[in-house]
């Protein structure tokens, strides 16, 4: 332990020289875990905010975020666009006008130009040069974690995004070859006018038997308040792994959700718990790990990884794994060149949201 944090420091030591030379210093991409959250409920858009990110958005996206009914599901794609632009602005050194972004049969958002997989082939593009902001937040980041946490990693800029209540978050992990992410509240959605008990009953198709005995743990002795949001934080831990693992499959919620069965081993609390396994047609399925925690007192997130190499003990060592970092509009804003001009009927629409 004392060996590690000697290490540590000593690395941190020798980055704030190498900063310090070198204001402009190289980073390799294949270092870059990302893990970055929005707080979108914060965030009043103002007219000149949103001019300038109607020039740095594809069209496309434009016109589906101009078809939301409520301002607060219109704020929170349009972050989720800006946060993959701005992973892969960093990631690339790409400037955003030529960051060209689809989606694949199943709404799943891709990368199209740069060509990642092929920057990375020539190796002198293994490292970009990215502005200093950027590179002390990322260092920041990396310094968290041990230099021994080096998983090798794959020629893959995977990302993805989820977005639920107060937040917006994006992961990226260039070590595994799958990734995907869910946020949830973990109050009873506020349509749902069923009780706890009834909630469930109609969830019921979703988890195996395995799962239930875990959500329904508490026995009778503990008070009833109490009992259902404990219910309700367990219900919400294991729908957040269900999605999070479709997700980095990429299918969404269409394949038959019993036949991916979890089972946690550490109670989640204020920690990072990395241990919680996956059976996938009752096989387990060792090369997913799973990152799940609280990102305030009501919000779970949860990351699904797939390794190309299961046996790497790094995989699920949680002090491997990144923090988030909360990153501001201006982060993800700035230097961000333009695709077309700004878009004044399209900011008069967003503005009349409610
Ligand atoms: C994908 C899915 C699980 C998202 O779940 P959700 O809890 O509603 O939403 P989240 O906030 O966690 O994630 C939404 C984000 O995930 C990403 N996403 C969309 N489809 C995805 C997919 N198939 N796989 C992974 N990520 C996806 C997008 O970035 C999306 O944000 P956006 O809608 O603003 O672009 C859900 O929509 C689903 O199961 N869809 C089924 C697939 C489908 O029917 N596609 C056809 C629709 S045209």
């Amino acid at each position: 332990m004392v060996k590690k944090d000697r290490r540590k420091k000593t690395f941190k030591i020798i980055r704030s020289f190498l900063d310090a030379l070198f204001p402009l210093g190289k980073k390799t991409v294949s270092e870059m875990s990302v893990r970055w959250s929005f707080k979108a409920n914060q965030w009043e858009p103002t007219r000149s905010q949103l001019l300038q990110i109607s020039s740095i958005i594809q069209p496309e996206e434009k016109a589906r975020i101009a078809r939301f009914h409520f301002i607060s599901d219109a704020k929170s794609s349009l972050i989720g666009r800006l946060l993959i632009r701005k992973l892969v602005n960093v990631k690339t050194g790409a400037p955003n006008d030529v960051i060209k972004l689809a989606r694949d049969e199943h709404n799943k958002p891709i990368l199209i130009s740069p060509k990642f997989n092929e920057l990375l082939e020539k190796p002198e593009n293994n490292e970009v040069e990215i502005n200093h902001a950027q590179e002390n937040e990322e260092v920041e980041n990396k310094d968290k974690q041990d230099s021994s946490c080096d998983s090798p990693a794959i020629k893959n800029l995977n990302f993805n995004v989820s977005h639920q209540g107060k937040f917006v978050v994006l992961v990226s992990e260039p070590s595994a070859v799958q990734v995907g992410i869910d946020v949830m509240n973990v109050e009873k959605p506020g349509r749902i006018t069923e009780s706890v008990d009834d909630y469930f009953r109609l969830m019921n198709r979703q988890f195996t038997e395995n799962e239930w005995e875990q959500i329904k743990t508490l026995d009778g002795s503990v008070p009833h308040y109490f009992h259902n949001k404990a219910k309700l934080t367990n219900f919400t831990r294991f729908w957040c792994l269900k999605e999070s693992y479709v997700k980095a499959v990429g299918v969404g919620i269409v394949i038959d959700l019993r036949s991916i069965d979890f089972t946690t081993k550490s109670e989640l609390g204020s920690d990072l718990v990395t241990d919680t396994t996956i059976k996938v047609n009752g096989v387990p399925s060792p090369e997913w790990k799973f990152e799940e925690r609280f990102l305030d007192d009501l919000h779970i997130v949860t990351v699904a990884k797939c390794y190309a190499l299961p046996d790497n003990e790094n995989n699920g060592d949680p002090s491997c794994v990144p923090d988030f970092e909360n990153v501001t509009l201006d982060f993800l804003t700035e230097g961000m060149t333009t695709l077309g001009d700004e878009d004044q009927d399209w900011v008069d629409e967003f503005l009349k949201k409610k």
